[in-house]
């Protein structure tokens, strides 16, 4: 079997904690998008892991592999792998040698160019990774296999720093010193990570034509995504399904299963538009501890918006979905769902791509009631579905008519137990 995992909003649908869950069927699990501006969380039996690079499906898949889609800062990667070899310590790991590195230098570029977008900020996570694609694309990035090779690194950090000598105004990368620090740095990082470099297109095709199975996880949501997501106010990679393959060197024609995960209501972090957000009320934001995983910034938060979710299941060719925070989203007494849009009195079809018409865009709303606390979440988990709340069952029901796809996995707190199947 062969499945990608994606997240269908703004990214933070708890997909760590779901790709945790379905990774037990797989035997390797890579990702092919983003870098540590991803925060995924996994709590097993009330014990926490936080995961930036390393795919959430470590815990339970006996390989990860990190694809060439990545960017991968060299320093997180090594205090992550630390912790990861000390929780498991026979994990197979495989970094592309194509994956695009992130430096400190990519990091106060990011900061800086953040200060020059002023009214158009986009709310970065002030990681590098805008930068590091940047530079992907101008074809000057370094790549993990440059690692290896201090004068490869050495020249191309001066070209980078040439190409924006204007940006890096005033910063420690003015003094060449720092520069030359900072190569000695990553060569230092390249000689602890470069066991695990490899030419994983080959692994993974490898792997596939063993009859291995795979998961795919993709980073951040479908409506970060840069070509499809509300631009600007997106993420520097592709967050869709299609993203797989060029961030992996898997051909989407083998991918059996998309399975999209969202949260049961919505949340954003950074500025944009945002159709269904709750404005002047912070209870369910709160309730749900909505703080960024990476910048510990304060999410905003909305109610579940069906447009959206209808465009990124369209968007990502969805066949199952997975619902997150249903636990957190029944204390509110009264929920909204967003069910349509419209522009001048008239529904629109589309998902808008001008700024402007999101502030003339109106939410039309259904409203449907909580059911409370979770009283009998043993019962739950040795029943199923059928031992859910009913107001909860409704809500469920009435998303899988609006989108016509069936919630097969419900997230009903953030431990691994409290999860359960439709089957
Ligand atoms: P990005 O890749 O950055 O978008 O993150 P993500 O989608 O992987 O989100 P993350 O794993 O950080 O999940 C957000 C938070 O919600 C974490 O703290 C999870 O432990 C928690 N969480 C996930 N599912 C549930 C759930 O069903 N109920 C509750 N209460 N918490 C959950």
């Amino acid at each position: 079997m062969i499945s990608v995992i994606l997240g269908l909003q703004f990214g933070d649908e708890g997909k760590g904690k779901i790709t945790d869950f379905v990774s037990r069927d797989y035997d390797e699990v890579v990702r092919f998008n983003g870098g540590s501006n991803a925060g995924h969380t996994v709590v097993i039996k009330g014990e926490k892991f936080k995961f930036h690079l390393v795919p959430s499906g470590a815990m339970q898949s006996n390989k990860v592999i990190l694809g060439n889609g990545m960017v991968i800062d060299p320093e997180e990667l090594v205090s992550e792998l630390d912790l990861l070899k000390k929780s498991k310590k026979d994990i197979e790991i495989k970094i592309s040698a194509g994956a695009h590195i992130v430096t400190k230098m990519h990091k106060c570029l990011d900061k800086k160019e953040e200060e020059i977008r002023s009214k158009l900020n986009i709310g970065t996570t002030s990681q590098g990774i805008g930068p590091t694609y940047e530079d992907k694309y101008a074809r000057t990035g370094i790549r993990f296999i440059d690692l290896s090779n201090p004068e490869i690194i050495e020249d191309k950090i001066e070209t980078i720093y040439n190409m924006k000598k204007q940006l890096l105004k005033g910063s420690i990368f003015e003094n060449p010193e720092e520069r030359a620090k900072m190569v000695k740095d990553l060569c230092g990082f390249g000689n602890s990570i470069m066991q695990y470099m490899d030419y994983t297109e080959n692994v993974i095709n490898n792997d596939y034509r063993l009859g291995k199975n795979i998961l795919f996880e993709g980073a951040q949501g479908g409506m970060l995504d840069i070509d499809f997501g509300i631009y600007p106010f997106v993420t520097s990679s592709n967050t869709l399904a299609g993203a797989l393959s060029t961030g992996s060197g898997f051909s989407f024609r083998k991918v059996d299963r998309v399975i999209g995960v969202f949260k049961a209501y919505t949340s954003k972090v950074g500025s944009g538009p945002f159709p269904s957000e709750i404005i002047g009320d912070s209870t369910l934001r709160d309730l749900g501890s909505e703080y960024g995983t990476t910048t510990g910034r304060p999410r905003r938060v909305g109610w579940l918006d069906l447009p959206l979710l209808k465009y990124t299941i369209m968007m990502n060719d969805v066949d199952s979905l997975a619902i997150t925070k249903v636990d957190i989203l029944g204390k509110m007494k009264t929920i909204k769902i967003a069910t349509n849009y419209t522009i001048d009195g008239k529904e629109i079809d589309y998902f808008p791509r001008r700024l402007e018409d999101f502030e003339k865009l109106h939410v039309d709303y259904v409203e449907l009631p909580g059911w409370g606390d979770i009283e009998n979440p043993d019962d739950i988990i040795a029943n199923g579905y059928q031992a859910l709340p009913q107001n909860m069952k409704k809500y469920i029901e009435f998303i899988e008519e609006k989108t016509g796809k069936t919630i097969d996995i419900i997230s009903l707190g953030e431990d691994r137990r409290m999860t359960i199947t439709k089957q």
